[in-house]
């Protein structure tokens, strides 16, 4: 949540931090703000609502100078409002902050602070810090001697801190000069020709330079117009790994589409691709991955695995758990990160943790990841984002390779996820019972899934027209059983996040025990009717809502015999694997619930209240 951008250079700043504002608004767009350094004055410019705003505000001011912070906000501490927008300055003028986290000890040191005489504009957490660099800076200059004054005072500070946190400061005193930090808040340096930009992730620095320094927690950067250098907050030096990032800007451009949603579900046949390549043994009967860091043998030993994540990626969780007991027959707990870290739940030593994570930052997810690392487990994670937090505290991992994803609903990620849990319940499923044979029509099918995912896409023309008729209504159902069942949950929250309109995910038979109350003719329900040993249970429930008037959505497979005249709508899948299933299935609810925000007028990439990446409780 919030992205911050800073910038030392020779170029003009803001237009170089308005540009990775832009891309980093999916993190969030309440308000938006910048502060430029010109000599030792400190101009803020900022705005309540989307960056656009902020862009025509400081086209007034016609900053000219070098350096510069921006920040695009996500509400925590405080309303909407031009005040509470970042970047903040301390009472004597003389530091200007913005902030991604949260300072939970906050009310106290302001407490403290408006003690000795600092006034606050702002209801936020981080006028807080701002003003508590300045008190450091005010009170100790003579401990900084032979180091940065500004560096220091901006540690000190830290140190005094609880929550979480990635920033970056600039100074009256030092001009051209940034402090930035991070802890549990994502935070990179682009080290680019003569410049060097601090960002919340690479897309806002990608289109300046691909070689960037990944922060760890509790680091610091110093970045003055000679070069930088990395410490910690105990004050030992830090040499500088500079990594490559493999993708470019026009990954995360839009090109010919609306938004990035469609983009992103178009793009899932590459997606997918991109998923199985070079994951594949050499005889074609099981998976293989590179960055585990555990033998076959121990995998072997495993006797459970527990997969954490949130929102999305936790529905992706469920249908791995479907798959690998399905096929592997070994015992999978899928639980909320979020719950996970403050459950305490007993564990076997002999299981293997996973976590999922699109963007590899989400707050509850890396403490579920710390939580079971403490416990003594080894931590695997399935992440999109190279180099993201996850990726670097997992014992080992699978990239996703899905490609930047920037639509707030994830929809690639998703079923690239998916595919990925697929492999694993393979992998898993050859170590123990699952035949040679078994295994090369596994992999055979999961290498079919891009070609099926591109017959599905190629309805949605179709599935837009159904969208129209359904936009109006006010609820909305999603059934399916067993594997779908999480795709009933998924279809659900895409409708909820994009729409705005209430829908509910249940497995199918679960109907008769509450839900069938909310069923009339205002209330449609989408079925998920796939082919198999439960098709006539499903009809039964179709039959069930029909009888009470329920308009019905069927997403059914060709060839399924569904009675006439049960389902209003019917939108047909190609008969497939078990394993590719839900893969599939998930084409037709993410275009029908893109279409139906549309009808609706919906901001679909940008949905209110939300944002892309989780990064705070
Ligand atoms: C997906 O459409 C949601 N916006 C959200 O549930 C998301 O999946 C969740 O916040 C987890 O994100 P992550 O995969 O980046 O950890």
């Amino acid at each position: 949540m919030c992205g911050i951008v800073g910038y030392v250079g020779k170029q003009n700043a803001v237009s170089i931090i308005l540009e990775g504002l832009k891309r980093l608004e999916y993190r969030g767009y309440d308000s938006a703000g910048v502060c430029v350094q010109q000599g030792r004055r400190l101009d803020v410019a900022k705005k309540a609502g989307r960056v656009e705003n902020l862009a025509k505000v400081a086209a007034k001011h016609r900053f000219t100078a070098t350096t510069g912070i921006g920040h695009t906000r996500w509400a925590t501490h405080g309303g909407v409002t031009d005040a509470n927008a970042h970047p903040h300055v301390s009472s004597d003028g003389k530091f200007a902050l913005i902030h991604n986290g949260v300072i939970e000890n906050y009310a106290q040191m302001k407490t403290f602070l408006a003690g000795k005489g600092f006034a606050f504009q702002s209801e936020t957490d981080t006028e807080v810090l701002c003003n508590l660099i300045a008190y450091h800076y005010a009170k100790e200059p003579a401990r900084a001697k032979g180091r940065n004054r500004f560096l220091e005072s901006v540690r000190k500070t830290l140190r005094h801190v609880e929550g979480t946190y990635g920033i970056a400061v600039l100074c009256t005193d030092f001009p051209g000069e940034i402090v930035g930090a991070r802890k549990a808040s994502p935070l990179i340096l682009g080290v680019g020709d003569g410049e060097y930009i601090l960002a919340s992730d690479a897309s806002a620095l990608v289109s300046r330079t691909q070689n960037v320094v990944y922060l760890k927690d509790g680091e610091l950067a110093h970045l003055t117009p000679k070069g930088f250098s990395l410490s910690t907050l105990d004050q030992a030096d830090v040499s500088p790994v500079v990594d490559r990032i493999t993708w470019s800007i026009a990954d995360s451009e839009l090109g010919s589409h609306a938004h990035f949603m469609e983009k992103e579900i178009f793009e899932q046949p590459a997606a997918l691709e991109n998923a199985m390549r070079g994951r594949f043994s050499a005889d074609g009967s099981t998976a293989q991955f590179g960055g585990l860091n555990i033998s076959a043998g121990e995998f072997r030993e495993m006797e459970r695995f527990m997969f954490c994540a949130c929102g999305t990626a936790w529905h992706a969780c469920l249908v791995t758990e479907h798959l690998i007991e399905r096929f592997a027959r070994v015992p999978v707990e899928v639980d909320y990160a979020s719950e996970f870290r403050y459950r305490n739940s007993p564990l076997d030593p002999r299981t293997l943790f996973f976590v999922m994570s699109q963007s590899g930052e989400t707050i509850d997810t890396l403490a579920a990841l710390r939580e079971a690392k403490r416990k003594g487990y080894r931590v695997m994670a399935v992440n999109n984002v190279v180099g993201s937090s996850i990726a670097r505290e997992a014992d080992g991992g699978i990239y996703q390779h899905a490609g930047p994803e920037v639509g707030v609903a994830s929809t690639k990620a998703f079923t690239s996820q998916l595919l990925i849990g697929a492999m694993i319940a393979l992998y898993v499923a050859r170590m123990r019972d699952m035949s040679f044979s078994d295994g090369v029509e596994y992999v055979n099918a999961l290498k079919g899934a891009p070609d099926l995912v591109r017959q599905m896409l190629k309805q949605a023309p179709r599935i837009k027209a159904i969208a129209k008729r359904y936009a109006h209504y006010h609820d909305m159902l999603f059934l399916g059983r067993l594997s779908l069942f999480p795709l009933a949950l998924e279809g659900a929250l895409k409708l909820k996040e994009i729409s705005y309109l209430h829908a509910e995910g249940y497995p199918a038979a679960e109907m008769k025990h509450g839900p069938i109350a909310l069923i009339s003719e205002k209330c449609p329900s989408v079925f998920f009717a796939p082919k198999g040993e439960i098709f006539s249970k499903i009809v039964s429930s179709m039959q069930e809502i029909k009888a009470r008037k329920g308009p019905i959505i069927a997403i059914a497979t060709a060839g399924a015999e569904l009675p006439p005249g049960l389902a209003d709508d019917v939108i047909l899948m190609p008969e497939c694997h078990e394993a590719v299933l839900p893969i599939i299935a998930s084409i037709p609810v993410q275009l029908l619930s893109y279409y139906i925000a549309l009808e609706r007028g919906c901001d679909v990439d940008k949905p209110r209240n939300l944002a892309k990446s989780v990064t705070v409780e």
